[in-house]
């Protein structure tokens, strides 16, 4: 069966990024695949020591260190990747870019992520808080690893570029700003994801030719 793995950058297990995960791979379970949702904040990942030893062998100096390895497998076994970070100053969280920097011997002597698909989501507290610059550093990995990268574009809905873009923005009114108390009121947020979902499982299942 084609697996689709999220993976979400929040210290937050089951908020908002947590949920346009969840809304994406619900929509890939309806395509028949497997789903699977990893927080990071349940593994232990220590920063990369920069000891290219990734330069020479497919693995990392920091392998039996900490929990790495484990996300690794989930990240090899799966045919669809769906990366999704809260905005933290315009990017990515900061556990999701150690995460990223740790991947970096998935790629090095042979890009072992190649041919899988991807796609990436944000959720901000602002409407237009970063969501598109790190849906842009997500995006940028992913294809950095060799995966074809899809964002929520269908043949018809909306037109939203990258990736899903979920924020608590409500309203300004009068210098009075109001926020939703969660992306599950956030209608875009919540239609981005799926249609991210839906467009990673229909190019993942299409890619690996089962
Ligand atoms: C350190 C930090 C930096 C943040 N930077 C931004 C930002 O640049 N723009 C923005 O709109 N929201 C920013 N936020 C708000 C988060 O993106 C927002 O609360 C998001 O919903 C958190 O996702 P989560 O619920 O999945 O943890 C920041 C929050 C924190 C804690």
């Amino acid at each position: 069966m084609i697996k689709i793995i999220g993976i979400n950058g929040s210290a937050r297990k089951g908020k908002n990024t947590a949920k346009m995960l969840q809304a994406a791979l619900g929509e890939a379970k309806k395509l028949g695949c497997e789903t699977e949702l990893l927080e990071l904040s349940d593994y232990r990942i220590h920063f990369c020591t920069g000891c290219n030893r990734c330069l020479k062998e497919h693995r990392c100096s920091q392998h039996e260190q900490d929990d790495m390895h484990k996300l690794a497998e989930k990240l090899l076994e799966a045919e669809g990747i769906i990366i999704g970070s809260p905005v933290y100053l315009d990017n990515v969280t900061g556990q999701m870019k150690v995460f990223m920097d740790r991947c970096r011997w998935l790629k090095m002597v042979k890009p072992l992520l190649c041919g899988k698909a991807g796609g990436a989501l944000a959720h901000a507290a602002l409407r237009n808080g970063g969501q598109e610059l790190t849906n842009l550093a997500i995006v940028t990995f992913l294809m950095a690893h060799g995966l074809a990268v899809v964002g929520p574009i269908e043949e018809k809905g909306a037109m939203f570029p990258l990736g899903g873009v979920g924020s608590m923005f409500e309203s300004q009114k009068g210098g009075k700003v109001t926020w939703k108390r969660s992306v599950e009121a956030d209608e875009i947020g919540i239609e981005t994801s799926k249609a991210l979902g839906r467009n990673v499982a229909r190019l993942a299942i299409r890619l690996s030719g089962k």
